[in-house]
């Protein structure tokens, strides 16, 4: 099941970017797909391949609720079936000639797609995150030239804060990993209950140095969930990571920022991730190879605890993509 690509649902663009008329390029593991909205309906997910003769379909246009290929114009319906062969007017395609379809839904402002046997299981669907405070804010696409679990590892590493975030997530004078749990959930996903950390400047609204109280969960293979709460304060933030595979060593990422201050700024929370990230792209793009790797070739000290225990999970639930 787990190496069942078709089956996971995977955030392939953000909603606000689809809109009745238009049609995206999208990329789910290593198949192109053709997102777009007709109408009133939401959107339908394509193969980008014309059943006819393997045009893309993400290049054709979208004109009274159909999408018309770019190479002779069949044209198909939200649900796949072809309406029109425009050179024989006359003619009523078969269900042969329809589109392969994927199943979209919208969650957390991302529009997720996935094959027609998608499982609606944890860790293959997108959780609901109820628990979390209620503002949310999403920030990105970031596409990146490595693999979706070095991206998610790196989320979960906190030895690196005082180095790449220095000034912001950790300092010099601070880059002792203290001791922690890791702690598998019912599911055998790992996570950290509890991770404190000195942090010079730990979220947007941060005024100076604080102890955070980190709680780190792993989610599913592709993404995972920190939520923070300063000892001082009294803002509850939490940074959900969704990574997206477009082959085995590129990933498209998100973030999904969500925060007790009501009244915070969506464009500040977003520059504060966007700069976080940026601190993180250039070292996550440098790692070789981009692919994770689960048995062995790299070492570890007892700081990566959480992060060993990750691939170990991968390794358990038998999902390799992204990995070697
Ligand atoms: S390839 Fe699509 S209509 Fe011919
Ligand atoms: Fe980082």
């Amino acid at each position: 099941m787990h190496d069942d690509l078709h089956a996971w649902w995977l955030p392939l663009a953000a909603a606000a970017d689809l809109a009745p008329g238009r049609c995206l390029k999208a990329q789910h593991f290593e198949e192109a797909l053709a997102l777009w909205q007709g109408g009133a309906d939401g959107p339908s997910a394509f193969d980008d391949r014309c059943p006819h003769r393997g045009a893309s379909l993400s290049m054709g246009r979208v004109q009274d609720g159909v999408l018309e290929c770019p190479y002779h114009g069949w044209r198909f319906a939200a649900d796949g079936r072809c309406v029109k062969v425009p050179a024989v007017p006359e003619f009523q395609p078969p269900a042969a000639h329809a589109a392969r379809t994927w199943q979209v839904l919208q969650r957390h402002g991302l529009l997720w797609v996935a094959g027609q046997a998608a499982s609606d299981v944890e860790p293959f669907a997108p959780p609901p995150l109820d628990e979390l405070p209620r503002k949310r804010v999403l920030c990105g696409p970031f596409d990146v030239a490595t693999s979706a679990p070095r991206v998610v590892e790196n989320f979960l590493d906190t030895a690196h804060f005082g180095f790449v975030h220095e000034g912001w997530l950790g300092a010099r004078d601070h880059v002792d990993v203290p001791e922690y749990r890791v702690q598998a959930d019912a599911l055998g996903r790992p996570g950290v209950p509890l991770y404190r950390a000195w942090q010079p400047q730990a979220s947007s609204a941060a005024t100076g140095g604080a102890w955070v109280d980190y709680r780190y969960q792993v989610l599913s293979p592709l993404s995972a969930l920190l939520q923070k709460r300063a000892s001082a304060g009294d803002t509850d933030e939490a940074y959900v990571l969704w990574t997206s595979p477009t082959g085995r060593e590129s990933c498209r990422a998100w973030f999904t920022i969500a925060t007790s201050d009501e009244g915070a700024d969506d464009a500040t929370l977003r520059a504060f991730q966007q700069t976080i990230f940026a601190q993180d792209q250039p070292v996550l793009e440098s790692q070789r190879p981009r692919e994770l790797p689960l048995s062995g070739g790299e070492v570890h000290s007892a700081a990566d605890r959480f992060s060993a225990a990750y691939r170990r999970w991968l390794r358990d639930i038998g999902f390799g993509h992204g990995c070697c």
